[in-house]
């Protein structure tokens, strides 16, 4: 009704206005119960109405700094392994030149040429990454079939991470101390965040379709790679054959996509990537030490202990325990 319209927000700028704000270690609106960036909001909301889900469509889904690049590229050597089969051992395989971030689109950061209208244009079978929660992905990714892989990691890790990842884009500097930015994030005020109902709603979706959501964890994937990458095939319905398995190629892909391997390319290493509405991004910051526990390094034990206790407050009874 036009009432209804005359209430809506004219433009996002209007609609940022209107909703709570949280400045601090990055500055954060909050919508539909997430904390998000408020100059992205015009890329973040559109997706729901605008990504059109496909049957043969995966989406690899993440919290930030859980290892995104990592799956990109993984779920990317693993689904065009047909196309580039000669290529590991000719070393020309496109993820020696193209980093994995942009050899897999986002369905909320438009790259040029990778906005959401290039992405349904895109052929099938497509792959796609997102760090949108799943409330805020169109309710079709439950009803038209698409697969979606979630990684997540140990919270402390993603916080250390993610910590270095802000002062890395803002040039080394970091205005608000660790302390503080930690508090917030155990308040639940991050980017994407609070964590937790994110790792939650695509827990509970795990559990409820385990044949279209496979919820991974980072901690695992470091363990036994090759396994992953194992599960992922057969996950995609590309499982490797005995040929295949004979040749050894689960463990090449792992080779590819290790983090030495990658964070050594030039590809990776130089340059930036043109994330739209004026962002750019460091190709290397998604390259810091692919470690497990780093945490220790950078907070006291009573920090470790504070996120632990609150995520085991909000985890309680979900059977996610980390
Ligand atoms: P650290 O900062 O702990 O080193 P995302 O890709 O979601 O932004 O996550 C980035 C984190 O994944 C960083 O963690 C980064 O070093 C790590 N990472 C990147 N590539 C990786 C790889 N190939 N294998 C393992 N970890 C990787």
């Amino acid at each position: 009704t036009s009432a209804d319209e005359a209430a809506q927000p004219k433009s996002y700028g209007d609609l940022v206005s209107t909703l709570p704000a949280r400045g601090g270690w990055v500055s954060l609106v909050q919508y539909q119960n997430y904390w998000l960036n408020p100059g992205r909001l015009q890329n973040i909301i559109p997706v729901k109405e605008l990504y059109k889900p496909r049957a043969d469509d995966i989406v690899l889904a993440t919290y930030l700094k859980c290892g995104t690049t990592w799956l990109k590229a993984l779920a990317f050597a693993i689904t065009t392994r047909g196309r580039h089969h000669q290529a590991f051992a000719a070393a020309d395989h496109p993820l020696l030149t193209v980093h994995p971030q942009e050899a897999v689109p986002h369905l909320e950061v438009h790259t040029p040429g990778q906005g959401l209208a290039d992405i349904e244009r895109l052929p099938s079978p497509r792959l796609l990454g997102t760090h949108l929660p799943l409330s805020l992905l169109p309710p079709a990714v439950a009803t038209s079939g698409c697969r979606v892989v979630y990684l997540c990691r140990q919270p402390k890790d993603v916080f250390v991470s993610l910590w270095h990842f802000v002062k890395g884009m803002r040039g080394g500097r970091s205005p608000v101390e660790l302390d503080a930015a930690l508090a917030m994030f155990c308040e639940g005020v991050s980017p994407f965040g609070p964590v937790w109902e994110h790792y939650l709603e695509y827990w509970k979706e795990s559990l409820a379709r385990p044949e279209r959501v496979l919820f991974l964890r980072y901690e695992e994937m470091v363990a036994d790679p090759v396994r992953a990458v194992r599960t992922l095939a057969g996950f995609f319905a590309v499982p490797f054959t005995d040929e295949e398995e004979g040749r050894g190629v689960p463990e090449e892909i792992v080779r590819l996509c290790s983090f030495e391997m990658l964070s050594g390319l030039e590809s990776n290493r130089t340059g930036d990537l043109d994330c739209g509405d004026n962002t750019v991004i460091g190709k290397s910051t998604f390259f810091r030490k692919g470690k497990v526990g780093d945490w220790e390094n950078h907070l006291t034990k009573e920090m470790g202990k504070k996120v632990d206790a609150v995520f085991e407050d909000k985890l309680q009874g979900s059977g996610l325990v980390f």
